[in-house]
């Protein structure tokens, strides 16, 4: 039988079966530049592809890894040398927009941002968003159940989808691509799918859910002084903004001044110096009248003593400004690139003296140039903190993953909110699933995939190879 190299080229053609020298000329992710590791990147152009190239890997216990954009947060699709990296890249095209049901169907490897052009072409929207939304995909964000800065009021990816065309690891190829909002005969196979990190499947087709285009845009950046206060301005908005408020993006002031001070290309908007920043924005049918309401509610909320400044964007230019304070976390791996990144869900009432504490105890272990960044979704009732101290040159990670996450439990927290687990997050995966739900996993991962050769020793490491 020929090599699993030539098996791989004769099905795909030698193009799509890069080695060597060309395996190496790509970076292993956004962030970390170093060249990819992999026995070869195969690159199918059909579903029928995919399925074909699994039946090899299958029949050659042949470990895969998905990729997608590479923008994961948790090394979830990080490889070793002998892995065979199954890129999606050549089956990236929007197939269907669909404007009478309000769907869309995209290939696996169509980068968030084209999927949203696409419904905004239509006058119709996707509203999954992210900071990434130019390079991650819908089969990434499908795999991660990417969540982004709309979870408040559209729900995460899993929320978004109707139906999935997935393969199996022995090449099965599984079509449910439902289009229906409602279809309740039988399990509904395509959650397996979402959110398991390409350790069951790969997604290779879906169909998405869509929404009229928003006629109108309110955003604001307003300061508290207190985190009560913020609670309360969540409130205060959703009641008063009839369920408009689409993004509810908290950063704690160490946060606000590192994206608004250079070398961040950022000014501040508001002055430093308050405790917390909230990037509000709303979606709605009605420019004159939303733009009115929003500032309405906005004044009520400084009548009520609730915030301290605000400023509203008037323009495009304004609105890009504020949303680039936000999402500018790219800061923190560029000015410390050592730094240590987290993703966890807490109740709203816990996450003050949470923060207070992890704050606290960093200073304990570290010093007093620990630095904690802070900053999240709030209304989803998830941070992401990000953690530098001196002495990261030869710290141990665990060290400071047992501070971040040793308060969570108790709250009833979880390790990670919407980053999933990958590498750097598995040994801390039984913190947030009891031995009960893990086992559970494992046996649907034996069931789907009996070889193990997908992902492979990502979020629990591979059961022990029993002899045959
Ligand atoms: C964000 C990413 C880190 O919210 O999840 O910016
Ligand atoms: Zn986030």
């Amino acid at each position: 039988m020929a090599g699993l190299l030539e098996q791989l080229a004769a099905l795909l053609g030698a193009d799509a079966v890069l080695t060597g020298e060309a395996v190496r000329a790509r970076a292993t992710s956004w962030i970390d530049l170093a060249p990819l590791q992999a026995l070869a990147v195969a690159c199918p152009r059909t579903t029928a592809e995919v399925a074909a190239t699994l039946r090899i890997c299958h029949a050659a216990r042949q470990p895969v890894v998905v990729c997608g954009g590479g923008t994961n947060l948790v090394q979830a699709t990080r490889t070793c040398a002998d892995e065979l990296v199954l890129s999606l890249e050549r089956m990236a095209a929007v197939v269907a927009v669909d404007p009478i049901h309000l769907t869309l169907t995209a290939q696996a490897g169509a980068p968030l941002q084209r999927v949203q052009e696409a419904a905004a072409a239509h006058d119709l929207f996707f509203p999954l968003d992210l900071a990434a939304r130019g390079s991650a995909t819908v089969g990434g964000c499908l795999a991660m159940n990417a969540g982004g800065v709309r979870v408040l009021r559209y729900g995460m990816m899993r929320e978004l989808v109707l139906g999935v065309e997935a393969v199996l690891a022995d090449g099965t190829q599984l079509s449910s691509l439902n289009t229906l909002l409602k279809n309740n005969a039988g399990y509904d196979l395509k959650q397996l799918f979402i959110g398991s990190e390409g350790s069951l499947g790969v997604v290779t087709q879906a169909v998405l859910r869509l929404f009229p285009a928003p006629r109108s845009r309110s955003t604001a950046l307003v300061a508290l002084a207190e985190f009560d206060l913020l609670v309360r301005l969540l409130h205060l908005l959703q009641r008063e903004l009839d369920g408009a408020l689409t993004s509810f993006e908290v950063m704690w002031e160490e946060y606000y001044r590192l994206t608004t001070t250079p070398p961040a290309p950022s000014r501040p908007p508001l002055p430093h110096g308050a405790r917390y920043y909230v990037l509000v924005e709303a979606l709605g049918s009605h420019p004159q009248l939303d733009n009115v309401r929003f500032e309405q509610a906005l004044d009520r909320a400084a009548e009520e003593g609730l915030i301290e400044a605000a400023v509203v964007a008037r323009t495009a230019h304004q609105h890009a400004s504020l949303w680039r304070v936000r999402e500018d976390s790219e800061q923190i791996e560029r000015q410390y690139p050592l730094a240590l990144g987290y993703d966890v869900s807490l109740p709203i009432a816990a996450m003050e003296s949470y923060v207070a504490q992890v704050r606290a105890e960093l200073r304990r272990q570290y010093g007093a140039e620990a630095r904690c960044w802070v900053y999240g979704h709030l209304g989803d009732g998830n941070l992401h903190l990000n953690v530098w101290a001196p002495q990261f040159v030869d710290t141990d990670a665990s060290q400071v993953a047992a501070i971040v996450y040793s308060g969570l439990h108790t709250v009833g927290g979880s390790i990670s909110a919407e980053h999933g687990v990958g590498l750097e997050k598995k040994a801390y995966l039984s913190l947030s699933r009891t031995a009960q739900e893990i086992a559970t996993m494992r046996r649907i991962k034996q069931a789907l995939d009996p070889h193990a050769i997908l992902n492979p020793g990502k979020i629990f490491d591979p059961e022990r190879i029993h002899a045959p």
